[in-house]
């Protein structure tokens, strides 16, 4: 793969981040976007990120690992998790589950000052079409195991903010696509024209999560993630807008580049 061009801002203060699902679709550009703004970026994966110097290899179930991981850093972006509907007993509750909670207490225990916490625009499909775009504020109704999982992490980042006084983001991820047939899926579907979420975008979005000053010590803000919808919104995108200055740029039109070989599953 080849060397990234370092764009760095001199007016950004580098952060220590460290980024779970480092090796991911998500996790491996939002590195790359870190790193040329000037930040310091831990990886942390089952999976090495080869373009990463501070690498660490491990496990989420691994609570040490965890606790080694957090060391010294200002924001976790945690991302590494089973991302897609599965069994909950055997593929879900280790990774989504026990993991976002050692997350969790790693962060707290090494009073981390910001936690990013990926949970998915999954969580609404159960809501009133009616309620279309939907806002953090409309509640959750989850469909299926998996968006189960990403509710909990959304009320373990609450509690974080609450009894702990971390600043903590919850973001509602729309599709990203991290392989080309899934552009195709994307553009047959009216629901998935409207939550379309480009690299790009992501990038920009991950960013302001690391770099904006909201939200405070103990506050905690669900924002959801997306690009310009090409179909009537599904995503309403004013607290992303308020909250971390975040502006869409793409469109499902634009297309994808491939940066990256596609994850394996
Ligand atoms: N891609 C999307 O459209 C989308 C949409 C909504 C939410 N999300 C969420 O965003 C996050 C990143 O998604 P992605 O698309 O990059 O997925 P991905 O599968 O490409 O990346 C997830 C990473 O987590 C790592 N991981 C999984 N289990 C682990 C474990 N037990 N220990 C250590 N590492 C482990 C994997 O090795 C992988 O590199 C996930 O939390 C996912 O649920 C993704």
């Amino acid at each position: 793969m080849g060397a990234r061009v370092r764009e760095v801002d001199p007016a950004v203060e580098g952060k220590r981040v460290l980024v779970t699902g480092s090796a991911g679709a998500i996790g491996r550009r939002v590195c790359d976007a870190l790193l040329a703004r000037g930040h310091h970026v831990r990886g942390f994966d089952r999976v090495a990120n080869d373009r990463l110097e501070d690498d660490q290899i491990g496990d989420l179930r691994d609570r040490d690992a965890i606790d080694r991981a957090v060391d010294g850093i200002d924001c976790v972006i945690h991302l590494g998790a089973y991302r897609n509907d599965a069994d909950f007993m055997d593929v879900l509750l280790e990774p989504n589950v026990i993991g976002m909670y050692h997350v969790c207490n790693a962060v707290r225990e090494a009073r981390v000052n910001r936690l990013v916490l990926a949970s998915s625009v999954q969580v609404l499909t159960g809501l009133d079409e009616s309620q279309r775009p939907h806002r953090p504020e409309g509640g959750a109704a989850p469909t299926n195991d998996y968006a189960m999982t990403k509710v909990w992490a959304e009320v373990a980042g609450e509690m974080l903010a609450r009894c702990h006084g971390v600043s903590v983001i919850a973001v509602r991820i729309g599709w990203v696509p991290v392989r080309p047939p899934d552009m195709e899926k994307l553009q047959g579907s009216a629901t998935g024209l409207s939550i379309f979420f480009s690299h790009n975008d992501a990038k920009r979005f991950f960013t302001l999560c690391v770099e904006s000053p909201r939200p405070e010590s103990g506050e905690f803000v669900i924002l959801n993630g997306a690009s310009r919808p090409a179909s009537k919104p599904y995503m309403d995108l004013t607290a992303a807008r308020e909250v971390i200055g975040y502006e869409p740029q793409d469109n499902v039109a634009d297309g994808l580049d491939w940066d990256y070989p596609p994850v394996r599953d």
